[in-house]
């Protein structure tokens, strides 16, 4: 296990701080004006992503003291115990493995003396397998019909991911395959759904980590039964229900034969697994191929991640820029806006992937922290959001960096559509960092009553992600940067990333609540406030 280090009592936090004091004296634009080589000294390219973090509040010397943090606080010895398989996830006794799951470099990931990597490929292979023959119409449903409909039922990190993909590639999707994704347990998520699908016509992927999730396992039931009383019998729940689960023993019970089981492990964490069979919705959406393409930009990723000197590794970058601003400047949130409509969902997955992860408030040692850790996460595709939200971001008082992410090249060409769009997407940037100041307005002619609402202070920080264009390969790498982000941002706050036990408490009173709602009596078991709610409830619904 790599060492636990109070980040606080490092030499480098300590310059941080000092540092700071100086920075939020800074301009960005004075520091461009100064350095025409700014864009070339604070960019890195991956292949065809270009990553420019020059609208920071940096300088060459905020990167160093940033860089000695994460050498003080151990992040090389971290990244090597993940990929070594140690057990980093200490507080559940697991290693942390999603990048075996795309470790197309053939060499072995041994786990407590055993390589996992031959698992994996017969899982792969089983995938590519199954999704051949639900593509060739081999895979028949019960009627001899072809499976036309996928509707994946799990939620989470067994939902977020594969939603989040599918929708993004949405361009590679094959012809006459419609995915539908079922998380929420309020019965208007899967009775719509089930709307739009016929039995016969329908495989159901029930994914779940566990295979206890109760909003999940209710879900899958309900899709059973709706199966049943739809022309399918108990026999042909073969042909349409899979499991993707690491819980063997729990898929049997519910009905389904193990050999539409496809299986993961507990080293892979729920909200990293949309790379293990939870992907199964993405690959017959969009074929194995693009599937293992996605596989192959993470695996790339991790490559530069693994590897690349801090200076020049872009998620090491991402994690010190969001510390810097969080733990020395007060910033609470985070922003993530594509501009790429078909991304619509990538900021709510990675509020699941930064928020579970690091929302913590215990160190490593089990004691409180005493700093900043996971930021609030939040986004919408731009430029929807210009017109919602940005007006804070811009003139309110807090700050929030923000990452603006755009393809080069669009999928639907119409027009000059992409050229304004990507016109709003570099303004956006150069506005927050350049502002306007009072002169400027009065020299548009705005009557002085009006300057002080017209000015924007500026300053404010961004990244910019420019892709070429977004393909499986390209949308792999982004999202692994993004996890590795999570990875160093949680060992440079000394925190536990990959468990979350932060949801239990809800979910154990939910099950104390749930049979006190039956009857009609009264309940007097919780506080004022509880008591109330279910009583009117209850006084309503009857
Ligand atoms: O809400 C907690 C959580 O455990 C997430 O971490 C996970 O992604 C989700 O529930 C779903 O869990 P499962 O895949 O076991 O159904």
């Amino acid at each position: 296990m790599f060492p636990s280090v109070q980040p606080t009592a490092t030499k480098a936090w300590q310059q941080l701080q000092t540092h700071a004091g100086t920075m939020a004296q800074t301009q960005m634009k004075a520091l461009f004006a100064a350095d025409p080589g700014r864009f070339k000294a604070f960019s890195l390219q991956f292949g065809n992503i270009l990553f420019d973090y020059s609208k920071n509040i940096i300088t060459a010397e905020t990167m160093q003291h940033l860089l000695a943090l994460a050498r003080e606080c151990k992040v090389d010895e971290a990244v090597k115990a993940m990929f070594a398989a140690e057990k980093i996830n200490a507080t559940e006794g697991r290693a942390v493995l999603h990048t075996a799951l795309r470790n197309e470099s053939g060499r072995p990931v041994v786990l407590d003396g055993k390589d996992v990597m031959p698992d994996v490929k017969a899982v792969l292979k089983q995938m590519e397998n199954f999704c051949g023959r639900v593509r060739s119409g081999e895979w028949k449903g019960f009627s001899g019909k072809r499976i036309r409909y996928i509707v994946n039922i799990g939620i989470g990190g067994s939902d977020l991911g594969p939603v989040m993909v599918t929708e993004a590639l949405k361009p590679y999707w094959l012809e006459g395959i419609q995915p539908y994704f079922v998380s929420n347990v309020d019965g208007t998520h899967i009775a719509e759904t089930l709307k739009k699908v016929n039995a016969d016509e329908t495989l159901f992927l029930i994914a779940s980590k566990t295979f206890t999730t109760q909003e999940t396992m209710t879900n899958a039931h309900t899709a059973r039964s709706w199966f049943l009383e739809n022309g399918g019998s108990e026999k042909d729940i073969a042909l349409h229900f899979a499991a993707l689960s690491t819980n063997e023993k729990a898929v049997t019970a519910f009905g389904i034969d193990v050999k539409n089981m496809f299986a993961f492990w507990d080293w892979v964490g729920g909200r990293y697994s949309l790379w293990s069979a939870i992907g199964l919705s993405i690959a017959l959406t969009v074929g194995y191929e693009y599937f293992a393409a996605l596989l192959q930009g993470a695996h790339h990723a991790d490559v530069h991640f693994r590897d690349t000197p801090f200076e020049r590794n872009i998620p090491v970058i991402m994690a010190l820029l969001g510390t810097w601003y969080g733990n020395f400047f007060g910033a609470e949130s985070e922003a993530i806006l594509p501009y790429d409509q078909y991304m619509h969902r990538f900021a709510a997955y990675f509020q699941q992937g930064n928020m579970e992860s690091n929302g913590k408030s215990t160190d490593r040692n089990g004691k409180p922290v005493d700093w900043q850790t996971g930021p609030v996460v939040w986004g919408e595709p731009g430029t929807n959001g210009q017109h919602a939200f940005y007006q804070l971001i811009h003139q309110g008082t807090k700050m929030i960096p923000c990452d603006f992410i755009a393809p080069a090249i669009s999928h639907n060409p119409i027009g000059d559509h992409h050229q304004k769009l990507l016109s709003n997407f570099f303004a956006q940037t150069e506005a927050l960092m350049n502002g306007k100041t009072a002169e400027e307005v009065r020299a548009e002619g705005t009557p002085e009553e009006l300057v002080p609402f017209k000015v924007f202070s500026g300053n404010r920080p961004t990244n910019s992600f420019l892709l070429q264009e977004i393909t499986p390969y390209s949308l792999g790498a982004l999202i692994a940067m993004y996890e590795h982000k999570i990875f160093v941002q949680g060992v440079i706050w000394n925190i536990y990333s990959f468990d979350q036990w932060g949801v239990e408490l809800g979910k154990q009173l939910a099950n104390k609540i749930l049979p006190e709602l039956k009857g009609n009596e009264e309940v007097t078991s919780h506080d004022s406030s509880t008591n109330g709610l279910i009583n009117a409830y209850k006084h309503w619904r009857s």
